[in-house]
């Protein structure tokens, strides 16, 4: 599972907490890092049995929750990722994934950029993910420009 799109040619999923998709969990902690409300381990510690192999989008609409609850003019205009992975290719995915993230954030398919890598063998059980977020409105925001934070997830 990456992105809520379920990878048929994947050797296994990731072993990790709830259903291991590490692209929505970065980009969970991306959004509660924006407005300093901690991380997905903090709101969904995967010490409670409750998140044992839990669909992720609920994490998602949690962190979306917290952030909107936390500065209500605040609009996510962009999300940027990158995923580390060396088997499967991830590029016939791309579009899948992208539309699947931006239907689930409310953004266009085009604001949302997926950058795939290997690790050129040197991490084959690894799979990693990093994601920016930016947002309009935000109070971290520089006169005139956009607020940006981001998150990482390995399992
Ligand atoms: O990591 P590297 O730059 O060598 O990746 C080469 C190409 O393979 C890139 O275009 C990337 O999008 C793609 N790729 C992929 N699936 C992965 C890793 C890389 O489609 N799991
Ligand atoms: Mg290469």
């Amino acid at each position: 599972m990456l992105g809520s799109v379920t990878i048929p040619d994947a050797p296994r999923g990731a072993d990790a907490h709830s259903d291991g998709d590490v692209l929505i969990h970065a980009l969970s902690d991306a959004i509660l890092s924006s407005f300093a409300l901690g991380d997905i381990g903090m709101h969904f510690p995967d010490s409670d049995p409750a998140f044992d192999g839990m669909d992720s989008t609920p994490i998602l609409q949690g962190a979306l929750g917290m952030a909107r609850a936390a500065q209500r003019d605040a609009h996510l205009i962009q999300v940027v990722a990158v995923v580390t992975l060396d088997e499967p290719k991830l590029g016939v995915h791309r579009a899948a994934i992208a539309g699947a993230v931006a239907a689930l954030v409310g953004l266009p398919t085009e604001r949302v950029g997926l950058t795939f890598k290997t690790s050129e063998g040197l991490a084959p059980d690894h799979v990693q993910a990093r994601v920016v977020v930016s947002w309009d409105g935000s109070p971290a925001r520089a006169p005139g420009g956009g607020g940006t934070a981001s998150g990482s997830q390995a399992p």
